[in-house]
């Protein structure tokens, strides 16, 4: 499976997918980190991993769908199966993404359909949550609204704070996103016309 990246920043859950496939966890090859930040640190990671990396800056594009039109260019230019958005963190174009339907995946630092967007942990702590958790889901035109393949869920403490739930929310993910990516790889999950499916089954 070719998997391309979409990232804006540190790139830990990127990291998470290179060490699964160090282990030989995951049979994939990563040929393309894209990034809209020249100076997101997953871009480093990527080369020092021997990762192809792309950069487009969106101040450089007039429009939004001029930019997604360039970025998703570059990324078909290196034929990937898989598109997986790990801290990428520009709405797409619905247009970009019609040709990825099924074939992009996002984690998204909440319990979807709870809070899609930004402040994911703030929010879940005003809201009183009792629990909160991170959602891998296909990626549609409704921001971070996509069906939701699997989520990690954990309880919020009554002395959290925003800080404390995403240091405890980030290893999760880290074990959540190679979970989804190893079950596509070995062509057990994927989006069909009746919804997602596992082994067969509509989930
Ligand atoms: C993660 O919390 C992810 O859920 C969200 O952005 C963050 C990215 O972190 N979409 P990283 O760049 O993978 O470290």
């Amino acid at each position: 499976l070719r998997i391309a990246i979409l990232a804006s920043g540190r790139g830990s859950n990127f990291a998470a997918l290179l060490a699964a496939r160090e282990r030989g966890e995951l049979p994939v090859d990563f040929v393309l980190v894209a990034s809209d930040k020249a100076d997101a640190p997953v871009l480093r990671l990527a080369q020092s991993a021997g990762v192809p990396t792309t950069v487009l800056d969106p101040r450089q594009y007039a429009e939004r769908r001029a930019y997604d039109v360039a970025l998703f260019d570059r990324i078909g230019a290196s034929k990937p199966d898989l598109l997986v958005l790990a801290g990428f963190m520009r709405i797409i174009d619905g247009d970009a993404l019609k040709p990825w339907a099924g074939r992009m995946i996002n984690i998204h630092p909440s319990l979807l359909p709870k809070y899609r967007g930004l402040h994911t942990h703030r929010r879940a702590l005003k809201a009183g949550d009792l629990e909160h958790g991170a959602s891998v889901h296909y990626v549609t035109a409704e921001l971070d609204g996509g069906p939701v393949i699997a989520q990690i869920t954990f309880p919020i403490e009554a002395d959290d704070d925003e800080n404390t739930l995403a240091a405890r929310l980030l290893p999760m993910e880290h074990q959540l996103l190679p979970a989804v990516v190893e079950l596509i790889a070995a062509g057990r999950l994927a989006l069909s016309e009746e919804g997602i499916r596992l082994d067969g089954q509509i989930l």
